[in-house]
């Protein structure tokens, strides 16, 4: 294993801003795993495994050791008529792991296409996107219990996935994921209720969508949507959506009837965050070297900021004018370090 010392992460996360880490080093086997977890250990540095970057912010110098997970592989274990089941190395990008499956007609992520990211940081905050959520795929996942110093398999069950969450985020860093299960399918059932597939489909004609045509049009909502984080320092949407009591909801409704909110159970609402940043007048609103993205409101770009503290800082500003008028409190989706 081989580490270099203070090194700058503006290559290694989206935001691209100048902090450093005091250690880095590169993962590409289970092997390395297991060394990196035990320099950490001997030399008392925290470590962070480092995906693509691409939901976090740095806003300070990572005290530590970064080690960026390149482990990659796919491979088939096993087919029947109607499934496959594969095992995938964590590094593998996301998007190019979906459109190897899309190619190949395996579905069950293709809603999921273009999502920046690695295999191995989808399952951590469950990733979700366009009515489907990576736990729906997800059989089992094998990571390094760096307390206990063992590999542990996780079966779909334990890893307590939830809206943006799972075991994996809650227990900070314990776990470093190697390889992820997934079951696709053969014949899958394609998901277009969500109002904008549906649309880009009617409007390219397409009555009998394939895995193809779902991809193709997902790709085409998020880059008319979304920023391109190779042009535009962004981590996809900053904040979630907040989830709160029925009673809350209706009175919020009652005060602003425009108010965009979703049923999540028989007692909650899930409301659009990005609704509520743009009712305070953020959407589009630039400070500085930050902005709120002006096509989607639950986004923050980084117009060349230098420091992560800058758009920390104005994360804050918006949460503090939600809270104003709508006595809610967003949470942050990004990982702050
Ligand atoms: N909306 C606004 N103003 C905005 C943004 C959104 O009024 O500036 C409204 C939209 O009109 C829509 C509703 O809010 O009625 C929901 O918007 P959208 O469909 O764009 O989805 P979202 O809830 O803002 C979530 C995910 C996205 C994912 C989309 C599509 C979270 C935190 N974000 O966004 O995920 O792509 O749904 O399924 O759950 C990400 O996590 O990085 C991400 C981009």
């Amino acid at each position: 294993m081989q580490t270099i010392n203070n090194i700058s992460l503006k290559p290694y996360h989206s935001f691209a801003c100048k902090e450093t880490a005091s250690h880095f080093s590169i993962i590409t086997s289970e092997h390395e795993i297991e060394e990196v977890a035990k320099w950490s250990k001997i030399n008392q540095q925290p470590l962070l495994i480092l995906g693509s970057g691409s939901n976090i912010l740095f806003t300070k110098k990572y005290e530590g050791i970064v080690a960026k997970m390149e482990l990659m592989g796919i491979k088939k274990l096993n087919e029947t008529a109607s499934e496959v089941l594969l095992e995938v190395g964590a590094g593998e990008n996301w998007h190019y792991f979906v459109s190897y499956c899309v190619q190949k007609g395996w579905g069950g992520i293709e809603n999921l296409s273009l999502i920046p990211g690695t295999v191995g940081a989808s399952p951590i905050q469950n990733i979700g996107a366009y009515g489907v959520e990576v736990k729906d795929t997800i059989k089992s996942i094998s990571a390094y219990d760096t307390f206990n110093e063992t590999w542990v398999n996780f079966n779909n069950n334990e890893c307590e996935f939830g809206y943006r969450t799972s075991i994996f985020k809650n227990s900070k860093n314990r776990y470093i994921i190697s390889k992820v299960h997934f079951i696709l399918q053969k014949q899958p059932n394609l998901k277009t209720d969500y109002g904008v597939i549906r649309e880009v489909l009617h409007d390219r004609n397409i009555k009998n969508p394939s895995l193809v045509d779902i991809s193709n049009a997902i790709i085409q909502i998020r880059t008319e949507k979304l920023p391109d984080p190779k042009k535009i320092g962004n981590a996809g949407s900053f904040f979630k959506n907040p989830i709160i009591p029925i009673a809350q909801f209706e009175q919020l409704k009652n005060e602003f009837p425009a108010l965009i909110a979703y049923p999540t159970s028989d007692t909650s609402y899930k409301l659009a965050a990005g609704w509520l940043i743009e009712a305070c007048g953020w959407k589009g609103i630039q400070k500085g070297n930050v902005g709120c993205y002006e096509k989607q409101a639950l986004v923050i770009v980084s117009y060349g900021a230098i420091s992560g503290k800058e758009i920390f800082d104005f994360s804050e500003l918006i949460i503090q004018s939600v809270k104003n008028k709508f006595g809610i409190t967003l949470e942050r989706e990004v990982n702050i370090l």
